[in-house]
């Protein structure tokens, strides 16, 4: 293998990607925040497999963070994270310093409507603006013909999706599938800050999705009895250590809650678990 090229700058990056040209195979991008795990790894894989040359963006984007939120303690293991992209077989890694990203005076941001609103757009006010003006940054640089995201994410995607479409940029945005731990725990960056207890209590988000997702396909449709079984099972097994921010069943198109569960409706929620928030999502049958 070549080896996974580091690239520190947009003007670099911007003369990585000239060179890589419009012939040959199609560039795919993986932008994350670094702290790089499986489902990180699935992705940069999917995009290999795609017969793409895989680039990967590692940036902690501070205009997602809220102020009271963990953008200073966000973990930035660089070089255990540049062997992870190595491995999956990425062709580069662009790894910008915040100030290349947000010189003095920079002040322009996208704000994608409606679906921004509810669940983490709720309680994280301007987290989708920071995540959607990155985002559109980075397709600027990369300009890629894929862009992946996981599912994991599922708002976040839903906001990429009508961004990339509504903006015309004219890059195919593909969802992977959440890689979670033997467990059921969804892998997160953030999972690092959970002590053993907090672990444990954290596995009431995937048991409560489970169990609405088997209620569902029982027959199951009313959307607050849902609720209430996935709530119910978050704080059994949070032990006192759980506190739910939400826990929604929304329409995927819209994420706007639905009364009634239909296959394909998606059940949602987040928790702080400690003091870490947690998110973790499911379509019913
Ligand atoms: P980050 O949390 O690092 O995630 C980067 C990508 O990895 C996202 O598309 C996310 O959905 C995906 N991902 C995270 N955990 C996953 C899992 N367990 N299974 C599958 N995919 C998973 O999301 C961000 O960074 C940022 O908001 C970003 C898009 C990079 C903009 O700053």
């Amino acid at each position: 293998m070549a080896g996974t090229r580091l690239i520190r700058t947009i003007a670099e990056m911007r003369g990585y990607r000239r060179r890589l040209g419009t012939g040959r195979s199609p560039v795919g991008f993986v932008p994350t925040m670094g702290a790089l795990h499986f489902g990180h790894a699935s992705l940069i894989e999917a995009s290999v497999r795609a017969g793409d040359r895989a680039v990967v963006s590692i940036f902690v984007n501070p205009s997602q963070f809220g102020p009271k939120e963990d953008f200073a303690r966000y973990p930035r293991p660089l070089e255990r994270d540049l062997a992870l992209c190595e491995s999956a077989g990425a062709a580069a890694v662009f790894a910008p310093e915040t100030r290349e990203m947000y010189p003095e005076g920079f002040d322009t941001w996208v704000q994608v409507g409606g679906i921004t609103e509810g669940l983490c757009g709720a309680s994280r006010p301007g987290h989708f603006r920071g995540v959607a003006t990155i985002v559109a940054k980075l397709f600027g640089i990369v300009r890629p013909d894929r862009a992946y995201f996981g599912q994991k994410d599922a708002q976040q995607v839903a906001v990429i999706r009508k961004m990339a479409g509504e903006l015309d940029m004219g890059i195919e945005i593909v969802v992977c599938p959440t890689v979670r731990e033997e467990s059921g725990l969804a892998m997160s960056s953030r999972n690092a800050y959970l002590g053993a207890r907090e672990r444990e209590a954290a596995l009431g988000l995937s048991s409560a999705l489970a169990k609405a997702a088997e209620s569902a396909s029982k027959g199951m449709r009313d959307a607050e009895a849902l609720k209430a079984a996935m709530r119910r099972i978050v704080e059994d097994k949070g032990g006192g250590l759980a506190r739910i921010d939400y826990v929604e069943i929304v329409d995927p198109s819209t994420f706007k809650p639905v009364s009634s569960a239909v296959p394909g409706s998606l059940a949602l929620l987040a928790v702080y678990v400690g003091g870490t928030r947690l998110i973790d999502n499911a379509f019913l049958g």
